[in-house]
């Protein structure tokens, strides 16, 4: 696991992007997995602007992405749906059939989108301040599919930001790749920022292999890049 401290988000953005770029240029047909929520947003707008000063091609690119709550309307503007296509896809040259997010209640629907989910070469993530990587909350069992989950209380209170403020709002369950899934993806690119997050990077860096922690089951792939602004890496002990 390699760990990169940057000084603030926006460096962080930026070191992000040339993390994806490599991939992107070793391969104009690579598939990428995605993430939502605040981590990845200067990301995404590292590779928009790109696309429109360098004109870097998606044309060839798929995309998967981790996860989607549930019983939400696809274009309500909360959906991961909305969210990708608001910060990334419908500003970049994608073919919009290249992409993918979950969608569906049941366990058919997420065994159908896991099917799916092959070959990816870099997969981007972030971390929830209970160490959960996509919707998989602590305990959920390292080699687990693409399912349905019920989120934590804690992981509803830190989204209700997008809520009105209001927990009731956030929806109660999500489908979301699994550890398994997200595991074989040939590289990892996990970003971080903030105090709040410190605890769960710590955890996921130096802590015990444990789904206590589901983040640290990257200390297991052979090819991770962590990159943290120094607000979210100030629990590390080295
Ligand atoms: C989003 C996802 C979640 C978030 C995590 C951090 O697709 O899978 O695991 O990455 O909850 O969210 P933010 O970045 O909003 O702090």
């Amino acid at each position: 696991m390699k760990v990169i401290i940057t000084k603030d988000y926006d460096e962080l953005s930026k070191e992000a992007f040339k993390v994806m770029k490599e991939v992107l240029d070793n391969n104009p047909a690579a598939v990428l997995g995605l993430a939502t929520g605040s981590s990845p947003e200067g990301l995404y707008a590292e590779m928009v602007k790109d696309y429109k000063e360098n004109g870097t091609s998606y044309k060839d690119v798929k995309t998967y992405n981790l996860d989607e709550y549930v019983d939400i309307d696809r274009n309500d503007p909360q959906s991961y749906y909305t969210f990708m296509n608001d910060h990334l896809f419908k500003h970049i040259d994608i073919d919009p059939a290249n992409t993918h997010v979950p969608y569906g209640n049941n366990a058919e629907a997420a065994k159908e989108y896991d099917d799916q989910v092959k070959g990816v070469d870099i997969q981007l993530l972030g971390i929830g301040q209970n160490g959960h990587i996509g919707f998989n909350e602590p305990g959920t069992p390292f080699d687990e599919r693409t399912h349905i989950v019920e989120l934590t209380e804690s992981t509803r209170n830190a989204n209700k930001r997008f809520f009105d403020n209001d927990i009731n709002k956030v929806p109660t369950h999500a489908i979301t790749q699994g550890i398994g899934t997200v595991m074989d993806a040939k590289k990892i690119l996990l970003v971080a920022n903030g105090e709040a997050k410190a605890d769960a990077v710590k955890a996921m860096v130096e802590g015990p292999v444990d789904p206590a922690c589901p983040a640290s089951v990257l200390q297991n792939h052979p090819d991770v890049v962590v990159i943290v602004d120094e607000a979210a890496a100030s629990k590390l002990s080295k």
